[in-house]
């Protein structure tokens, strides 16, 4: 079963896997130490807490296995998705299941109109996972390629939940990828 789940005290070692050199030199940074894991996990829990939430840091796991980590910022303008998988378990559909996973949460969940994504020219796979979840291509910039999607490309009607109305840790526990269109169970 593939799941996103909220990250927690325990995922130190999960994250050093995922943030290794093979998956971090697609992000232009250094792969993770242990104290970076110590504290990217103290902060993503902190941005779970807060309300309104605008920092969504969840947890990819297979069969109870945390083999990657989603984000969708809504701080900006614009809200955008990024990703990052153990890189022994690419090829598989994960990332793509996570991606649209957090699109159900983005569009249903949080009735956002569109996110944003992009991707380094020379990282084909990271294209190939937005165009199967449906982002359209809008360009290149400064070695990125840019995509966007809208809600209503994906057929959801706007419907944001009311602010407090759930407490967010809720959500991602509750976010199932099983199917091919995820939903929030
Ligand atoms: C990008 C990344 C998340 C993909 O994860 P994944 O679980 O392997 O993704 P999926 O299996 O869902 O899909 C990968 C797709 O890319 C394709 N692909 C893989 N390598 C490719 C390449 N060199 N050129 C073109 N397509 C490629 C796969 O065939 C697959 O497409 P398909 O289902 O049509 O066959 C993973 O490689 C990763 O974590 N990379 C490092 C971090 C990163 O780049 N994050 C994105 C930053 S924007």
């Amino acid at each position: 079963m593939i799941e996103l789940r909220e990250l927690g005290p325990g995922d130190e070692e999960a994250l050093l896997r995922i943030y290794s050199a093979e998956s971090t030199r697609h992000l232009g940074r250094a792969p993770m130490d242990a104290d970076e894991a110590r504290y990217r996990l103290r902060d993503i829990m902190a941005a779970a807490a807060q309300s309104p939430r605008t920092l969504y840091v969840l947890g990819l796991a297979v069969d109870g296995h945390l083999l990657g980590v989603v984000k969708l910022h809504h701080d900006r303008p614009v809200a955008a998705v990024s990703y990052i998988l153990r890189a022994d378990t690419w090829g598989r559909g994960y990332a793509t299941k996570g991606v649209r996973g957090l699109l159900a949460l983005a569009f249903g969940h949080l009735g956002l109109p569109e996110v944003r994504a992009k991707h380094r020219t020379d990282n084909p796979a990271s294209g190939r996972v937005l165009r199967k979840t449906g982002f359209i291509p809008t360009g290149e910039r400064a070695g990125f390629k840019t995509y966007a999607l809208r809600s209503t490309d994906l057929g959801h009607e706007r419907q944001r939940h009311p602010p407090g109305g759930e407490p967010a840790t809720a959500i991602g526990n509750r976010l199932s990828t099983a199917g091919r269109s995820p939903t929030l169970v």
